[in-house]
């Protein structure tokens, strides 16, 4: 297997545009400490953060990289919307306030966060995006827990194809449909909740995995989001976790420990945050 590094990148579908293969995840992290969490996560190394409106931490975001020093092209930002606002023009402003509010001038990537909004509300939703993708608020447009007939869909009414579909993956969970689909389709898959929010950290193969590579149970499943190709995005507000998540470079799973891990799939997927969201209708 090729070396991986905290640098390393990966192209997105017909666009020069390349994505860092590590993200920084914000969920649940409060403004003020969101800033310092994103300031410590870019001066470990990461070039890559993952916001969403939802997360009420998109100013935060662009006032650390603000803050930060970095080229503004140096920095991949995400950020995501959750509903449509009842037409496409209401919905393309909700989209540029996003953009505004992180006030960085774009963002690299933005997402639909959800599926929920039925077929009518999705299509209101990826139109706005293509338009704010055209005057150039986002470099580039994608999904976040779309089912292969969500996909499907985009493709009867629309020539762009969603750069990124952002899923919750790990080896608990691992929606082989739809990675497969994408994988063949070109489209990036990115991991949320690569780490299962923590709870699987006493699981007896991944405590033994990480003793033999004296890693943490942590690092071990980042480390696997990497070897499958995904793009993780882990989530810290501790420092000392936000370096540690990230420094993930010097050991590598063997195929048994892989294996190992790919074992951990459970019909229903056993785990799981959000299972119900890539079969919505
Ligand atoms: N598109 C979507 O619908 C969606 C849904 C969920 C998440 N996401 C994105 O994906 C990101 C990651 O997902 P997530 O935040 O849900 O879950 P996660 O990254 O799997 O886990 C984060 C949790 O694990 C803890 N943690 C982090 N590093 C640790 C370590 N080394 N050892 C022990 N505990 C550790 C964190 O606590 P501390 O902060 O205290 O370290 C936090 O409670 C999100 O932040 C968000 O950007 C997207």
């Amino acid at each position: 297997m090729p070396k991986f590094s905290i640098q390393d990148v990966l192209p997105l579908p017909h666009t020069p545009v390349k994505i860092p293969r590590i993200g920084f995840g914000v969920y649940l992290s409060p403004p003020n400490q969101c800033v310092q969490s994103c300031l410590a996560a870019l001066n470990t190394g990461y070039r890559h953060i993952d916001t969403a409106k939802l997360y009420g931490n998109e100013e935060a975001v662009g006032e650390a990289v603000r803050q930060s020093g970095l080229k503004r092209s140096d920095v991949f930002i995400t950020t995501k919307i959750m509903k449509p606002e009842g037409n496409v023009e209401t919905t393309l402003e909700s989209l540029r306030t996003s953009v505004r509010r992180i006030g960085l001038g774009w963002v690299d990537l933005f997402l639909i966060h959800v599926p929920t909004s039925g077929p009518d509300g999705r299509k209101e939703m990826w139109e706005a995006l293509e338009k704010l993708k055209n005057e150039g608020g986002a470099k580039n447009i994608g999904v976040s827990n779309f089912g292969v007939k969500h996909l499907e869909e985009i493709k009867g009414y629309s020539r762009t194809i969603p750069a990124v579909n952002q899923i919750e993956l790990h080896p608990w969970l691992q929606q082989s449909e739809i990675v497969d689909y994408c994988v063949k389709e070109g489209i990036v898959v990115e991991a949320y909740a690569p780490i299962v929010r923590a709870r699987k950290n006493d699981d007896p193969d991944v405590v033994s995995i990480a003793e033999a590579h004296s890693v943490t149970p942590a690092q071990v499943l980042i480390r696997w989001s990497l070897q499958k190709g995904f793009v993780p995005l882990p989530k810290s507000d501790n420092p000392e976790r936000i370096k540690c998540n990230a420094d993930v470079y010097d050991f590598e799973l063997s195929d048994e420990e892989m294996e190992k891990l790919n074992e951990k799939a459970l019909p229903g997927g056993e785990g799981a945050i959000c299972p119900y969201l890539v079969n919505c209708p």
